[in-house]
């Protein structure tokens, strides 16, 4: 796998290349780059700490997150079947790195799961993170709260889930076919009122993370189904 060095995010700088001519053709660009061995992947995880200058952590619970093309289009919290002992282990990892590093504020550590079952670090962010926009509801302290408990030394906030299940699906953009984004959330939250949606009031780009949609519940699939219909509509208005 090869990496531009700067300006990468959402798939971009990123390609898993699959013979050495792929590789000499974007040499021959003169672009900047890592190259890293390809992991089989099981899955991708996610682990949110945040760190206080006195030194307090606060660990959320490990969520898996779904990705497409290198853009991460679902958050599930918590990740659904993980082994209680690979979430703790997850935690410590994250809680070690902060520390180590001496971090204030939040860090987002993306981790792979390899098919032999094993934790990988693959990226670290040291604020809010896509990976986090779940525990705007769906957990007792937003991301963004902890943040700045964190950054301003105050006690940090309780981190546990607000209900059994969370999913997040981000909107992207995509052809919006014409109707416009007031007439389709009218549309979705008549259809299902307990959506929660967040628009960031980006200019429309095929693939850019334009907003998110949270659904909170008891069953993993169904408040995922929900998520993925909700912002499958509102990027292109034709959810089911
Ligand atoms: N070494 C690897 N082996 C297998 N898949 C990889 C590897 N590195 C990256 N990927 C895949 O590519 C995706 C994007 O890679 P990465 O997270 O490094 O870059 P990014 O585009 O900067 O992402 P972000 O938007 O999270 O900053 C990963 O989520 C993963 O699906
Ligand atoms: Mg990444």
């Amino acid at each position: 796998v090869a990496k531009a060095t700067t300006g990468g995010y959402d798939g971009r700088g990123v390609w898993l290349l699959d013979d050495p001519d792929q590789a000499s053709a974007l040499l021959d660009q003169g672009v900047s780059l890592i190259v890293e061995e390809r992991v089989r992947l099981r899955r991708e995880l996610a682990t949110m700490v945040a760190r206080s200058p006195w030194g307090q952590v606060a660990a959320y619970p490990v969520v898996e997150t779904v990705q497409d093309g290198g853009i991460c289009v679902e958050v599930l919290a918590p990740a659904p079947g993980l082994h209680p002992d690979r979430a703790v282990e997850a935690q410590q990892l994250a809680i070690r790195i902060a520390t180590e590093l001496d971090v204030v504020g939040i860090l987002a550590v993306e981790l792979f799961e390899t098919s032999a079952g094993q934790l990988l670090v693959n990226e670290l962010a040291m604020r809010p993170h896509n990976s986090g926009h779940w525990t705007i509801e769906g957990a007792r302290t937003s991301q963004f709260e902890q943040h700045l408990r964190a950054v301003l030394d105050y006690p940090l906030g309780e981190t546990s889930l607000t209900a059994p299940a969370v999913a997040v699906a981000n909107v992207l953009g995509g052809d919006p076919g014409g109707v416009g984004i007031d007439e389709r959330l009218h549309h979705l939250f008549a259809a299902d009122p307990g959506a929660r949606v967040h628009l960031y009031g980006k200019q429309p780009r095929p693939g850019r993370k334009l907003g998110h949609v949270t659904v909170l519940g008891d069953d993993i699939g169904q408040v995922r189904r929900r998520a993925r219909a909700a912002a499958r509509w509102l990027r292109e208005g034709t959810g089911d």
